[in-house]
This record gives structure tokens, C-alpha cells and sequence, in this order.
């Protein structure tokens, strides 16, 4: 029997000692930047001449040197995470759900010094890591009890001549690739949830942060994981990742990424390889264009704070982040002023700083993406406050408002990916559903209204996986908010859910007749 889930509490850093101990931690990650990291293959540590080189977005300072997969490695892995499913599929699942509690304890024992390795890594202010760090506990605890529920499959019928039963089974060997932005949590969310359902895993994490993934395979295996189990493999996403995608021994591939790499896995799984005797399946969590909408009668104080969170934590850099306010004209030009000037308060700066609520973006291809951004919004709409950027020293972007955009604007429809957000005026609660269905994505949105009807009617008309009322559309909980997007926001797959799972699972039906 394991004690219920509940979630890894967030830091409260207006706490002297939290800050006292979080700074000692920056301290020590800061002393061991730049250090090389191996490849981890069949529990093997393997060294190889080209680097991936992981920097500091804040500072361009080497955080870690970590060796690059090419083929050959990748087939290495593959062969390793073969032989090692062969046993591990057998363990006892609460045998493998005990390497994740394990897990857990020791990164609660490390909490701060894994979220400066955020802070370092991906630019993240101390709230923010702090918060990835959590998550990445939840996922432990969370799917280490999800597989002990699942472990004995689900009752069924039986009969006086026979005995039936249905029962979970693994897949096989998949492949974990997964992105920078919570560059801990869904790095390991997506490669625990598969293996604690006794499949192996080849991780090949985002390439902006892959020290952080080597931490974690440490502790993985210092927390019991056999070898092979989870390979860790850096490298390039179109040679190693394709190569991985179209292996005819890859049973599943668990995504998290762009909508364009995520389309491209989609297809080239579906391509059924010479030697390959079943159909991949893929989990594709992909971008999001997500809203929140407020009402003529709502709280425009909670919309605002709602939209400062959604819209620059992190710098934007989320998926659930929101990009799009769509206000009711009533309320329309009060709102804009109450998040504009809220906007003007928000710092930028260095993330290793406690004040900052902003940091950097994660690299020059995002910095160049968003500026070019910056100037369509300017055409297509009406610059509020921001709009400029700053790369003497790392990747800086002011947090934005562009006004009166017409709903198929582009500003309007395409993902940015930082501290961006658009404003467009609906007449009513009618219009201002229609406009936030009408891109083609499907993540996360929310509704600030004091009005019941229409909370009513979006929770049946608001087509979003994760759909939120009087609070910002970011932060999701494992656990508590399942997490996922519909339409070109992925394959409808719920992290954090009760069902998720049951992605890497297959079940079985024994009936004994006697
Ligand atoms: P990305 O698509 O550029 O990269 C994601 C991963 O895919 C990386 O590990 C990358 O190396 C790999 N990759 C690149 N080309 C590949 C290929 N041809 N084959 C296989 N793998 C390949 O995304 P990113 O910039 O790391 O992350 C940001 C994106 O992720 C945003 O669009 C964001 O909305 C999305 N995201 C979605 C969710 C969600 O839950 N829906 C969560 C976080 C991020
Ligand atoms: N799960 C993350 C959120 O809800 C992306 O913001």
C-alpha cells in the first residue's frame, strides 16, 4: 500500500532560508558548469568526439558538453534497450513503480540544486524551475501509483467453465524525444511513464538541454533502473531522431515538441519498414495559439493577473501560454490599460536573481523567431507597450502587448513561442468563443466571467484540452489537471492523467476454460 498522491508543494521563496538555500545551490551547479557528460547506453558510459555544447541563454556561459549520438549509436541503443526488455518487462510493477519513489526521494533530497541547473540550462527564474522540479517529482509519484493500480488489468466476466482475465502487458523498445522548455519535467514524465509500464526507453532529449536529462538518468539509476532500461542518447533530431522514428523495432514513440516535428514523426511512423511486425504507435504532444477570454462581467483584476502569468512566465515560452486575449468590447479598452500597465512592471533580467520574473529566451533561432514576430505585430496590429529585444548578452526580449488584431490575423493564429500577447474585440460571449476556436490547435484556454451561462456554455463550445475559469490557462498539475491538447495540439493524450498509461500498454485477454 502506498499513502495517496498529492503534489510536490511549490517554494515559498518570501521565506528567508528558502532563499538562503536556493542561493547555495546556484552556487554549487555554477561551480560545476561546463564539465563534459557522457552517453548512457546499456548502463555503459560512452564518450564521443562531437559535442552537443549546452549554454546559458542568459549569459552564452558553457553549462555542460555533452556527447553527441550519431547512427551507429543510436543502433547501440536499440540493441541495449532490446536485450534489457526482455527482463525488465517481467519485473514486478510495483518492483518498478519502487525505483520511481526512489527516484523522487533522492531529487527531493537535491530539489534546489536540480532547478539551478534549470536556472543555468534554460534561462528559467528560480519560480519557474522550481516549479519544473516539482512537476518532475509528481510524475514519479504519480505514475509509480498509476502502475500499481493498473497491475493486476481490470475485473471481467467469468463463467462456471472458465476463468478470464485482462491484463496489461508492455510494448516493447520506444523512443522518448522531448523539448527544452520544461526541460526537466516532461523529459522525464515521458520517459518514466513508459518505462514504469515496463517498456524500454531511448531518450533523446532536446539538444538546449541536455545536462539537465543526464541528471536525471544518474539518479535513475542510482535509484535501482537496470541498465538499458533508459538509454540516454543526445543528438541531432534529423539524424538520430529519424533514424529512431523509422526503425522497424520501435514500438512507440513519445513525443513533446513543435507541431512540425511532431507532424513529421506522425508520418514516417505510419511507414511500415521492412522486418517491422506491428504498428507504431505515437504520442505526439505538440504547440498551442491558447486564449483567454474575459467577459463583460468578470473581474478585470483576476483577468489581468491571470493574463501577466500566462502570457510571461517563463517568457512565454510555453506551450499552454497564453498568446491571445479575446475581450469583450464592454470591457475591451479597460483591460488593455490595467495589462499594459501591468506589463511595464515586469522585470527582465538575469534569472540567477531572485527579483527577476522574467529571463531570457532560450536561444538566438527563438530570439530572431520572435522578433520577426514583433514587426508582423506591428503591422498587423497596434504596439501597446515592448517590441524590442536585446542580445548583447544573452537572449532578451521585452514582454509585449499588440492591440486590435483581427482574429485570422497571423499574430492571431501562429505559435510564437515567447512574451507575446494579442488582443482582439468580440461583441459578445458568441463571438469571443468562435474567435478562440479558430486556429487550428486545441491546448489549453480560459474564461474570466462572473457569469455562470457562459461558463456553462464554454465548458460544452470552448474545444481545449485543458480549459480554465477565473484563473490563467498555464500551470497545470499532474494529477489534478491531466494535461494534453486536441486538434494540431497532439494526439489527444492527457500527461498527468489516469489513463496515460495506457499509451504504453497493451492489454491481454487469457481465458481458461477447464
Ligand atoms: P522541437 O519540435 O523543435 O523539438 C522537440 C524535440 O524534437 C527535440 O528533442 C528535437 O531535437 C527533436 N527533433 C527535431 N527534429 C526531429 C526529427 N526530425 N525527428 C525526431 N525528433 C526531432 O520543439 P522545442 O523547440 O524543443 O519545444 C517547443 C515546442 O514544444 C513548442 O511548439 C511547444 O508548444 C511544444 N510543447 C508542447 C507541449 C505539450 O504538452 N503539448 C509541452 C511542451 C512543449
Ligand atoms: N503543463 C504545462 C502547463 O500547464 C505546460 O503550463
Amino acid at each position: 500500500m502506498v499513502v495517496t498522491y498529492t503534489h510536490e508543494p511549490f517554494t515559498d521563496f518570501s521565506i528567508k532560508q528558502n532563499r538562503e538555500e536556493f542561493e547555495t545551490a546556484l552556487r554549487k551547479v555554477k561551480a560545476e558548469l561546463g564539465k563534459e557528460y557522457p552517453l548512457v547506453i546499456g548502463g555503459e558510459r560512452m564518450t564521443t568526439e562531437e559535442k552537443i555544447v549546452s549554454e546559458n541563454p542568459a549569459t552564452n556561459e558553457v553549462v555542460g558538453k555533452v556527447s553527441k549520438a550519431d547512427q551507429k549509436l543510436a543502433e547501440k541503443a536499440m540493441q541495449s534497450a532490446n536485450k534489457a526488455f526482455k527482463t525488465w518487462r517481467k519485473w514486478d510493477p510495483e518492483a518498478r513503480a519502487n525505483v520511481l519513489f526512489r527516484a523522487s526521494a533522492m531529487i527531493k533530497r537535491r530539489k534546489h540544486e536540480f532547478s539551478s541547473w534549470l536556472v543555468y540550462e534554460v534561462g528559467k527564474p528560480w519560480v519557474d524551475a522550481d516549479a519544473d522540479t516539482a512537476e518532475a517529482i509528481d510524475f514519479l509519484e504519480y505514475y509509480a501509483r498509476q502502475m500499481i493500480r493498473l497491475k493486476d488489468g481490470i475485473p471481467i466476466n467469468s463463467r462456471p467453465i472458465e476463468h478470464n482475465e485482462f491484463r496489461y502487458i508492455p510494448l516493447g523498445v520506444g523512443v522518448t524525444i522531448s523539448p527544452w522548455n520544461l526541460a526537466f519535467a516532461i523529459m522525464a514524465g515521458t520517459t518514466i511513464g513508459p518505462a514504469v509500464a515496463g517498456n524500454t526507453v531511448l531518450l533523446k532529449p532536446a539538444s538546449n538541454a541536455p545536462v539537465i536529462s543526464y541528471k536525471f538518468v544518474e539518479v535513475l539509476e542510482q535509484a535501482g533502473m537496470p541498465a538499458g532500461v533508459v538509454n540516454f542518447i543526445p543528438g541531432s533530431g534529423s539524424e538520430v531522431g529519424d533514424y529512431l522514428v523509422d526503425h522497424p523495432n520501435t514500438r512507440f514513440i513519445n513525443f513533446t515538441g513543435s507541431k512540425e516535428v511532431g507532424l513529421r514523426i506522425h508520418e514516417r511512423a505510419a511507414k511500415v519498414q521492412e522486418g517491422q511486425i506491428w504498428l507504431k504507435r505515437v504520442v505526439a504532444e505538440m504547440g498551442g495559439k491558447d486564449t483567454i477570454i474575459v467577459d463583460s462581467d468578470s473581474d478585470l483584476d483576476v483577468a489581468t493577473d491571470a493574463i501577466i502569468y500566462s502570457a510571461y512566465g517563463f517568457s512565454g515560452q510555453k506551450c499552454s501560454a497564453c498568446s491571445r486575449v479575446v475581450a469583450h468590447e464592454d470591457v475591451y479598452d479597460e483591460l488593455l490599460d490595467k495589462v499594459v500597465a501591468k506589463t511595464k512592471e515586469v522585470t527582465v533580467g538575469d534569472p540567477t536573481d531572485y527579483n527577476t520574473y522574467m529571463g531570457p529566451v532560450i536561444d538566438q533561432a527563438g530570439y530572431d523567431k520572435i522578433m520577426r514576430y514583433m514587426d508582423l505585430g506591428k503591422e498587423e496590429g497596434r504596439l501597446m507597450v515592448g517590441g524590442e529585444g536585446e542580445v548583447s548578452k544573452g537572449y532578451f526580449v521585452q514582454p509585449t502587448v499588440f492591440a486590435d488584431l483581427d482574429p485570422q490575423a497571423r499574430m492571431m493564429q501562429e505559435e510564437i513561442f515567447g512574451p507575446v500577447v494579442a488582443f482582439s474585440k468580440a461583441k459578445d460571449f458568441d463571438e469571443a468563443i468562435d474567435v478562440a476556436n479558430n486556429t487550428v490547435y486545441g491546448l489549453t484556454g480560459a474564461v474570466i466571467s462572473n457569469n455562470r451561462a457562459h461558463l456553462e456554455q464554454a465548458r460544452e463550445e470552448f474545444h481545449v484540452g485543458n480549459l480554465y475559469f477565473n484563473r490563467g490557462c498555464t500551470a497545470a498539475i499532474v494529477g489534478y489537471q491531466p494535461f494534453g491538447g486536441f486538434n494540431m495540439s497532439g494526439t489527444d493524450s492527457k500527461a498527468g492523467g489516469p489513463d496515460y498509461l495506457l499509451h504504453f500498454l497493451q492489454a491481454k485477454t487469457i481465458s481458461d476454460q477447464f
